[in-house]
């Protein structure tokens, strides 16, 4: 490798809210499947693995999604933040990265009717539609609604207690949030549903619930999924302006990925959601934090997005699987070209794998170029 490069953009630090970040590069929320499947509770390897991170040089890790209640758990190994009895284990599990220097968030998150049947036998929906083929959801309650809201301020609570830096929320992908935003899974007629307004009901009462649990001094950063796939009927307009809504509402950052999950590993631009981070720009004016995330595997180009000022964060997920030391091999010059493919070979194989990559050719070409 050549010499240090830390005059990029890159590696410049930046303050969001009352948090100065040491640069630019943040680690997407990536389920990492290292908890105990009885409750959720972080292991020792999900310790090392932030730690691993933090040392690599990474400014932010937002922490694989944990659920809020037992009824939005995802599958068996998903992180939980839904017990007061698991907050000395968190503390154990993130203050060592947080020591290393990386600020570190916690990802809120509820399920909906993509929950796993097998770990949650009758997912919740906003109304009953299905986003899980395997599964049969059930339309929530008004009281169902109220508890899950009051679920995400409590899991705030917790993440603040743990000494999270600060929790992102979210809304992307297909989950609970993402649910009540679509036109397609949210067919409610009552205060929770029909016009844009009362789709996004759900996601600003979690939003004001989570201030007024946590407090209005503690980070709140929103994943949020911009546009879904056609049949979705969400465009980027209507989630352009749901950005702007939730910056009204009085979130400090906005990371911007898509409504529903699959389409997105086939995508082949770089970064894949350009002319969303374009939409969400105009929408929210020239100074509001948003990170971008999906796609990025080159230095020159997250350099030049940074430069341009149409997003201020970088967000990586499956680079970091390939390579937790990324950053630090950036910052020494290491080849613009991240060493990563498209092979998706990140997702455990089964239960207790926990997340890798499993590449041999990408392996030995960051080996090659690290040793070098
Ligand atoms: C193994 C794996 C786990 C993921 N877990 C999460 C998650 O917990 N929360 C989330 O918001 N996104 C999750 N994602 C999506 C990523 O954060 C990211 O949005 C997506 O992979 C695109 O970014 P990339 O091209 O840098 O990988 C996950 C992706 C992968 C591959």
């Amino acid at each position: 490798m050549t010499g240090m490069a830390t005059d990029s953009l890159l590696f410049s630090p930046i303050t969001i809210g009352s948090l100065t970040l040491r640069n630019r590069l943040m680690r997407s929320a990536t389920a990492e499947r290292m908890v105990d499947p009885r409750n959720g509770a972080p292991t020792p390897r999900l310790r090392g693995l932030y730690l691993t991170l933090a040392r690599g040089g990474v400014g932010t890790i937002v922490a694989g999604h944990a659920f809020v209640a037992l009824s939005g758990r995802c599958h068996a190994e998903m992180n939980s933040l839904a017990d007061d009895a698991l907050i000395p284990i968190w503390q154990a599990t993130v203050s060592p990265a947080q020591q290393a220097g990386a600020r570190v968030f916690a990802q809120l998150n509820h399920g909906g009717a993509s929950c796993d049947p097998a770990v949650t036998a009758v997912p919740l929906s906003p109304s009953g539609v299905n986003t899980n083929p395997q599964a049969q959801a059930r339309m929530m309650s008004e009281s169902e609604i109220t508890e899950i809201i009051h679920a995400f301020g409590q899991a705030a609570r917790r993440a603040r207690e743990i000494g999270f830096d600060g929790v992102q929320l979210h809304g992307a992908h297909g989950y609970l949030i993402s649910q009540f935003l679509m036109p397609r899974t949210n067919r409610r007629s009552d205060a929770w549903g029909g016009d844009p307004q009362r789709r996004r009901a759900f996601l600003l009462a979690v939003i004001a619930e989570v201030r007024r649990q946590a407090g209005s001094d503690y980070p709140l950063w929103l994943k949020l999924g911009i546009v879904g796939s056609p049949e979705d009927e969400l465009t980027s307009a209507e989630g352009a302006e749901t950005a702007a809504a939730c910056f009204e509402a009085g979130i400090e950052c906005l990371e911007i990925s898509n409504a529903l999950g699959a389409p997105i590993q086939t995508v082949q631009e770089e970064p894949c959601f350009l002319p969303l981070a374009q939409a969400v720009r105009k929408a929210v004016g020239p100074d509001k934090p948003l990170a971008l995330v999906n796609g990025f595997r080159t230095r020159p180009m997250m350099e030049a997005v940074l430069a341009s000022g149409l997003v201020q964060l970088v967000s990586l997920c499956r680079p970091f699987i390939a390579d937790p030391a990324l950053v630090l091999h950036l910052a020494q010059g290491a080849d613009t070209q991240v060493q990563y493919t498209r092979c998706g070979r990140c997702w455990p194989d089964k239960p207790g794998e926990g997340i890798a990559c499993k590449n041999a050719a990408v392996q030995r070409r960051i080996h090659a170029q690290t040793e070098a």
